[in-house]
């Protein structure tokens, strides 16, 4: 069975809830799914799935809370060749140009760190819409036929 470890990061709960959305839609998929919360995190944990996911908030000016920090830190110190990701996140577009910007730092990140982009980023203002969640839908159907076929 494919594996899934998905990420988040929330302080109000919506990235909370899109985690949660998230994991239904790759459960739906067949997809044996672990969600834990950042601050409880270890980077390393990332390396025991097949597929990996992001979900975080954007703070500051488009800065990363704390806790994001900390994880993305000890992330940079790892190899994640060949391991499929996306990220998404919610952020406020109020915020204009750092609108999400925490996405995009996750995102550039695995990249280096080898790991392989398997979706396009997924940027939600504020809480998820029912287009957010079509879309969430669709991140985690890519991400398991991006997986699927790479194992033919
Ligand atoms: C002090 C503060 C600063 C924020 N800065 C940003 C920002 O730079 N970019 C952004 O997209 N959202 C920013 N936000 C909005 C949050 O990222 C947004 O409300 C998000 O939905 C929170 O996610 P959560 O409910 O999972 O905690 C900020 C929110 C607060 C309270």
């Amino acid at each position: 069975m494919t594996t899934a470890k998905i990420v988040y990061a929330s302080m109000t709960g919506n990235n909370e809830e899109i985690a949660g959305i998230l994991e239904e839609e790759l459960q739906d998929l067949d997809v044996e799914t672990n969600m834990s919360e950042i601050g409880f995190t270890d980077p390393s944990e990332l390396l025991n799935y097949d597929l990996n996911f992001m979900v975080v908030y954007t703070y500051g000016e488009g800065d990363m809370p704390d806790e994001v920090a900390d994880f993305y830190d000890d992330l940079k110190e790892l190899k994640l060749t060949n391991k499929l990701y996306a990220v998404m996140g919610s952020g406020d577009i109020f915020y204009e140009d750092h609108f999400c910007e925490t996405v995009d730092d996750f995102d550039k990140l695995l990249t280096e760190v080898g790991a392989i982009k398997a979706a396009p980023s997924l940027k939600i203002n504020l809480e998820a819409d029912s287009d957010d969640i079509e879309h969430i839908a669709n991140v985690a159907k890519q991400v398991v036929n991006k997986y699927d076929e790479l194992a033919k």
